[in-house]
Parts: structure tokens; sequence; C-alpha cells
């Protein structure tokens, strides 16, 4: 499998066998292109950006800008602030836009699908801001209720709402609830983590305000990730972190800030993981990535059939709107006893709430053990997943 060579790590053995990782809806694995720009702008680029005019920082700005024009031609956007990632993003939002534009008395809808960071930043704003959160409930059939959505949006000013679920790998119903949003008058904002790796979305058409993502989750480096933002909206935003880079001008009296992103991103920025994100996104643009998701879906799809042949209960709908992701409880082998079964054998599994405790409260359980499949994942590993979960079964259960 082509892909699969490029990346270094897959070539490892974990206890005695050949690395099989199944934990990409946490973190994805590297290719060697992202390393070696890293690696590379370290060697002979580094410097600070923005502000020397020596040679070195003039590369370092310009790889650190390719990165933001790259977020644009690639998601279609006018604004792209580089942020540290998902949760920075989601913060950026409550403390910029939130704390400038929502008064006591409003209202911010999220979902019980939500993962804690499209939740707490809320919760936090909730309690200053003493704006009313409204949750969307998430029904038996693992999609969310959405006449309560509808009904929910009287005095909305900001609906959140997570593309794919990390949990149950559903892809939400964006259109409707974009549509729906802004008829009531609300704002939107996306929370893209999961959604990124998988589609080519289009910012400026899917219509919403604001759009989260981190790139580890799409073969990019951590500690780096991307708000993009609606070229109005971005005109109410506030700066809340204040410091070089996002001023155009300081006395003692006070500052003035820049207008563009720069505004929001102060400090010295994440340039070298910035430089490995674009090489990320070169080496992406080589893919079908429609075409691939469609196999990661077969691929979870069999493997959910696989597990409820075997009486282990699957979360998620697996049927359509689904994503790369099989969430299930094994019937009498606790989730971690049976991830420690697991990866003595090589597999890398996620076990636990997910960072979704809400949507494991309605779903009356407190964790899943949780595969998540990948553009190097392969159906021949998803069957030797399926054999191993029978072995254990079998020895264990
Ligand atoms: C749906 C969703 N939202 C937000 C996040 C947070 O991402 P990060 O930790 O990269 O900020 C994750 C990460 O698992 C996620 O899956």
């Amino acid at each position: 499998m082509a892909i699969r060579d490029d990346f270094p790590i897959l070539k490892r053995e974990v206890n005695g066998f050949p690395l099989i990782y199944l934990d990409n809806a946490a973190t994805t694995q590297k290719p060697q292109v992202v390393l070696d720009a890293m690696n590379d702008y370290y060697t002979s680029s580094n410097a600070n950006v923005h502000r020397a005019v020596h040679t070195l920082a003039g590369e370092a700005t310009e790889g650190y800008e390719a990165c933001r024009q790259r977020l644009k031609s690639w998601f279609n956007a006018d604004r792209a602030v580089i942020t540290s990632g998902t949760t920075e993003a989601i913060n950026l939002v409550a403390h910029a836009w939130g704390r400038a534009n929502l008064v006591e008395g409003d209202v911010i809808v999220l979902t019980e699908m939500e993962h804690h960071s499209d939740i707490v930043p809320w919760q936090m704003l909730a309690e200053e801001r003493k704006v009313e959160l409204r949750y969307v409930p998430v029904l038996e059939d693992f999609t969310l209720d959405m006449d309560v959505f509808a009904a929910s949006l009287d005095d909305a000013k900001l609906v959140c709402v997570v593309h794919t679920s990390n949990v149950l790998g559903v892809r939400n119903p964006l259109e409707e609830i974009i549509q729906l949003a802004h008829s009531n008058g609300a704002y939107v904002l996306i929370d893209a983590a999961q959604g990124v790796p998988h589609e080519q979305i289009d910012f400026k058409e899917s219509g919403a305000d604001f759009m989260a993502f981190s790139a580890h989750k799409m073969c990019g480096p951590t500690g780096i990730g991307a708000l993009l933002v609606n070229a109005d909206v971005f005109e109410t935003m506030q700066p809340f972190m204040g410091g070089g880079d996002m001023i155009e001008t300081v006395t003692v009296d006070g500052s003035t800030y820049q207008t563009n992103e720069h505004k929001f991103e102060a400090g010295t920025p994440r340039i070298a993981e910035a430089i490995g994100w674009c090489a990320a996104f070169d080496w992406m643009a080589k893919l079908d990535l429609e075409k691939e998701h469609k196999r990661l879906v077969e691929i979870a799809r069999w493997v959910a059939e696989q597990l409820r042949s075997m009486g282990i209960p699957v979360y998620g709908r697996h049927e359509e709107k689904d994503s790369a992701v099989v969430s299930f409880l094994h019937p009498t082998i606790h989730s971690e006893d049976l991830a420690h079964l697991l990866d003595a054998r090589g597999f890398a599994v996620r076990t636990g709430h997910h960072c979704a405790q809400p949507l494991l409260h309605r779903l009356g359980i407190n964790g899943t053990v949780r595969a998540s499949f990948y553009l190097y994942n392969s159906m021949e590993e998803a069957e030797y997943f399926v054999e191993q979960l029978k072995e254990i079964t079998e020895r264990f259960g």
C-alpha cells in the first residue's frame, strides 16, 4: 500500500507485533515529508517571524504565512487565524467574539454530542456573561433531535455543533443546521476536528461563521490548528491575548492593534509546525480524499457489522452519514483490559470517555473502546483486528 510507505512509524513493532494504529480520531501519524519539512526549517531557516530583515527571518516568515495562505485556499476562507488547535480556536471565539457580542439573556445552542472543547469554554462564558446554554439531545438512533434544535433557536445568538462526532462517527446535518440557525439570526460555529481530516470542506459555501480544527488529526504536527472566520464576523472580534506581534503601536498610555489575523496571534507563533502543516497539505493534495474516505467508511462499516454479529454493542450508525470510527463496549471484558490485551498484540485503540462525557451520559455508559481508521489503514488490518478480538473473546470473554 503506497500511502503506508510514507509513514516511518508504521514500520515499528509494538510488543513484538507489527504496529496497527487504530487511534486516529485522537491523533494521526505523520508522513516523512512533514518530519523533513520541520527538520529542514530548524536545520537551515530557524528564526523568528515578522520582525527582522535578515534572510533567515524572511524565510521563516514566508514559511509561516504560506501556511495561512494554504489554509485559505484549501478551505476557501477569507480569514484564517492560526491557533494551537481546535480547543484554542473555540476558546478564541468565546473570548474574542463572545465577550464582545453576547449579553445577559442571550442563548448559545450546543449539542449533547460535543467534545468538551466545545462545551467548557461556553460554560465559562455563560457563568461570566449570564448567557443561557441549551443542549440539543442525541436520539436513540445516534442522531441529533432536530425538532428540539429548531425549537431551541429563540433568542439564540450562536449555535455550536460538531461536524462529526469523535465517539459515534456520526456526521451531523450541517447544511440544515446552518440554514435554520441563520434564518433565526444565530451565528454558527463548526467543530470540524473530525471533519477536515476526511472531507474537503468549502468554508464559504458551507455558510458557517466559524470553523475550528487541528493539524494533528490530518497528518500535520501537534500544537497547531486554525480558526476560519467569516470576513464580516471577523470585524466584530476583539483581541483577548495581548503581547508582541498583535500590536500596531504601543505607548505607555495604550496600544493599537493589527487589523488582520495577527491581532489574534500574540507572541512567537508555531513556525515549525506551520511549515510542517503545509507539507501535510501538499501530501494530502496528491490523494483522492473522497475515494479514501469512502474506503475507510466501508472498513468501519464492516468492522461494526462483525462486532454486532459477535454480540458486541456498537455505538454509532454505520449506515449513512458516518465516518471511520467504531465505538463499542465488550459485554464481558472491561474496556481497559481489552485495550491492554489488544496492545499486547500490537493494536493501538482508545478507551474511556473520549472527552465527551455528556454524550456518554446520554448513552448510559461510562466509556467505550474506539477503533478509528485513517488513510494508511487497510482492510487486512481490520480483518486481523476482528480475528484477534474473536480470539481474545474466546480466551478471556
Ligand atoms: C470533535 C473534537 N473536537 C475537539 C477536539 C480537540 O482537539 P485538540 O485537542 O486538538 O484541540 C477533538 C480532539 O479529539 C475532537 O475530536
